[in-house]
């Protein structure tokens, strides 16, 4: 999927660490696709490190998988130049064992994570500090310098850091970005508050005035599809992006969804299909089994009994186990 061939509205799967590998992205993608899917975001600079090996995981991929874009976090522009040219020329793909001709979609810079962690280095969300600002302009011309023009190098970001800031919008739209992604919440707010879609409005406003060209996406407590299209009509937005909304119902993205109306056997069966993606993709042991416990109420829930299911399945110790208890049901 081209950026320049999306619908309006057009959907995409949130980057989530720890969630969105391309395990989850395929049964997303088999119940109801969105139009584009984030990786989780993965560091340039340890991508250039000896330690390179262990990050790949979070870019795999499957030839399947049409729409997916590697969202990177880091600090220094040299790495994200290189890592760019290395995504943008299909070397990493190939790295990762994919056929020649597929390739990621476009590169996200994640200028939006507010983990102390990051922050107290000055990436992810500390890049909307004023005091960073020249950072993160060389962030984006080092990652756009290797990608050449061959990827699209977009954006996704929060409101402000303590404040909400229209001044990080106004030299976020001076980028000439193909696309700018905006979690309606401050830094200093994490997930603790609801979603300040007005706001999101604003930026769209500014957007109309200062950058038409640049495809602007809304994110932030967005349960569905249905829902993130009144969302898009009502503050005049090209995109939707919805992460947790999945936990609630895997079939979010589909314009009508059936998960209320699915029977058990059906969401007994889907996480059976997750385990069994899971155990052939990760065959080296690059994820723990325990990772699979936060999918376990994504699809065991809404029926008599899941609760005693979960506990059983959650109590597993080995992908076999899973599977006897989930074909014994
Ligand atoms: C477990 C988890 C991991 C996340 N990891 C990332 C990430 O790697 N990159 C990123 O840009 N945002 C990340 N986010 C933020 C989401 O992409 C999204 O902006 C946020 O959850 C709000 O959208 P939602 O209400 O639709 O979930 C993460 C969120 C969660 C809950």
């Amino acid at each position: 999927m081209h950026i320049a061939d999306l619908p309006k509205p057009f959907f995409i799967l949130a980057p989530m660490d720890d969630v969105t590998d391309t395990v989850f992205r395929q049964i997303v993608a088999s119940t109801a696709a969105p139009e584009l899917c984030f990786t989780e975001f993965v560091n340039v600079d340890g991508l250039q490190s000896p330690g390179r090996s262990k990050l790949l995981k979070k870019l795999r991929f499957v030839e399947s998988e049409q729409g997916l874009v590697a969202q990177l976090w880091g600090l220094k522009p040299d790495n994200f130049q290189a890592i760019a040219d290395q995504i943008a020329s299909g070397e990493l793909a190939e790295e990762l064992g994919l056929p020649a001709g597929h390739n990621f979609a476009g590169i996200d810079l994640n200028m939006g994570c507010p983990a102390k962690s990051e922050v107290q280095n000055g990436a992810c969300s500390a890049l909307i500090k004023q005091e960073n600002r020249q950072q993160a302009g060389d962030i984006i011309a080092a990652t756009r310098a290797g990608a050449a023009g061959r990827l699209p190098v977009s954006v996704k970001t929060r409101l402000g850091f303590n404040e909400v800031d229209m001044t990080w919008f106004e030299f976020l739209l001076a980028q000439d970005l193909p696309m700018l992604t905006v979690h309606g919440r401050t830094r200093k707010e994490m997930s603790k508050v609801p979603a300040r879609w007005e706001l999101i409005g604003k930026v769209a406003e500014l957007r109309r005035q200062l950058a038409p060209q640049t495809l602007l996406v809304g994110n932030g407590d967005v349960m569905n599809s249905l829902h993130g299209e009144q969302l898009a009509a009502r503050y005049g937005l090209d995109g939707i992006m919805i992460g947790r909304g999945v936990f609630h119902d895997p079939y979010a993205f589909a314009v009508h969804s059936p998960w209320e109306g699915v029977p058990q056997a059906e969401r007994i069966e889907l996480y059976r299909r997750h385990v069994e993606l899971f155990a052939a993709t990760w065959q080296q042991g690059e994820r723990n089994i325990k990772t699979l416990n936060k999918f376990c109420k994504v699809y065991i829930q809404g029926f008599d009994g899941a609760k005693e299911l979960r506990e059983q399945l959650m109590a597993a110790e080995n992908v076999a186990e899973l599977i006897r208890i989930l074909t014994a049901q």
